[in-house]
Formats: C-alpha cells, sequence, structure tokens
C-alpha cells in the first residue's frame, strides 16, 4: 500500500486513504470507470480501493445486527480519510442499493465530519442530476465534510470513453482533477 504522511494542524502525522463507492454493480459501469480515473489521478503517495460487495449489504432496518459485508463497508468508511461517491440514476434517483448502504451509517455516524466528494454520470444530457441532488442530501444529512466544489454531474458520458475502456475528454478529466485538488483542501481544513 502507498503510504503519505503530511502534518496536519495539531503536529500529528495521518496517512491518506480515499475510499471509492460506485453506485452501480454493472461490471463494464461507466460510474466505475469514473471512479478508477479519479484514483489514478491522486497524487502517487495517497493510496485508493473502491469498495466491492454494495450488494452484499442487508436492506436497511434500525436494530438489526451487523453482518460480514455490512461490518467491511462500516470499516472501509472507517479507515478512509475521504470518500468519493459515483453513481447512476436511475428513475430520476439514486440506486437503491447505494442509498440502502448510506442509510446503514446514519445511526453510526460513520461518515460524519468526513470530506466527500459525489459524483454523477449518465449517458444522457442531464448528467444524472436528479441523483447527485438526491445523494448531496443524503450526504449532508450523514453530516459529510463537503462545500460547493463537491460535487460533479457528468452527462453524456459515453462518449467521453474510448474504446479502450478509458476517458478520453480533456474536460472531464480536468473536471475530476478538480474534485482531487477539492478533496485535498477539505482533508487539510479543519
Ligand atoms: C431502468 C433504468 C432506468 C434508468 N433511469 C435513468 C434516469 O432516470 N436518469 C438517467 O440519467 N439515466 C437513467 N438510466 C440510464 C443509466 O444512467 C445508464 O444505464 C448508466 O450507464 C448506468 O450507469 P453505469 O454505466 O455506471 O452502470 C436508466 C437505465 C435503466 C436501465
Amino acid at each position: 500500500m502507498k503510504r503519505v504522511w503530511l502534518q496536519d494542524c495539531n503536529t500529528a502525522m495521518k496517512h491518506i486513504h480515499i475510499l471509492g463507492i460506485s453506485g452501480s454493480l454493472r461490471s463494464d459501469s461507466t460510474n466505475t470507470v469514473i471512479l478508477k480515473t479519479l484514483g489514478s489521478l491522486l497524487p502517487s503517495d495517497i493510496s485508493f480501493e473502491i469498495f466491492q460487495g454494495l450488494d452484499e449489504i442487508p436492506h436497511f432496518s434500525p436494530g438489526i445486527a451487523d453482518n460480514g459485508p455490512l461490518s467491511r463497508f462500516k470499516q472501509a468508511i472507517q479507515q478512509a480519510t475521504a470518500v468519493v461517491v459515483c453513481t447512476p440514476e436511475y428513475a430520476f434517483g439514486v440506486p437503491g442499493t447505494l442509498k440502502n448502504a448510506l442509510d446503514w451509517t446514519v445511526a453510526t455516524g460513520d461518515l460524519n465530519d468526513k470530506p466527500v466528494s459525489a459524483i454523477s454520470a449518465s449517458p444522457l444530457n442531464s448528467g444524472g442530476s436528479n441523483a447527485l441532488a438526491s445523494l448531496l442530501l443524503t450526504l449532508t444529512a450523514l453530516g459529510t465534510k463537503k462545500n460547493e466544489g463537491s460535487a460533479l454531474s457528468v452527462p453524456n458520458i459515453k462518449s467521453k470513453i474510448g474504446p479502450d475502456g478509458q476517458i478520453n475528454d480533456e474536460g472531464l478529466l480536468e473536471a475530476l482533477r478538480m474534485q482531487v485538488d477539492n478533496l485535498m483542501r477539505l482533508i487539510h481544513s479543519t
């Protein structure tokens, strides 16, 4: 695992690790491509992982005990310095699998004060803006640390990914670099 050490205002040394959460379960998900690309744009000494197994998390209901996949999800969030969520839009909303997973963190506050970046991508012109707005509301309810630069809507995503499966749109790459920069600012701000 790659590691970086930085000095925060308390002079404690802190390793930066970013967790990516894709709202899509599809193996050739365009949203997961965006997450992987964002991970590749991070400074080389910051570690990055994409959570696997969102669909194994049980349906949310207060009072149900943690199972393995849920504990793994919560632990991944707790161990992350910051979280990037990238999601498609289904029926004008956030995919149920993603919302379900996030609902589990309400009571335990795993995302409280956690710097976040929220991204939606769609093959349509709308860029999944309904899902993004809904996701941002949820992230607000969860007490995440974000600002006006923490959100990105990506329209026409299929035209921005080449036959090699890589993003080939310079505007999108620049927008992802800005998400990375903003996330770093949030991480370093107290
Ligand atoms: C049942 C269904 C409903 C959808 N609803 C929306 C929608 O409301 N808004 C939208 O932008 N795209 C919608 N889409 C298109 C998805 O955004 C598209 O399939 C996207 O590529 C899925 O993301 P992924 O590539 O990361 O898996 C829908 C697709 C399906 C199959």
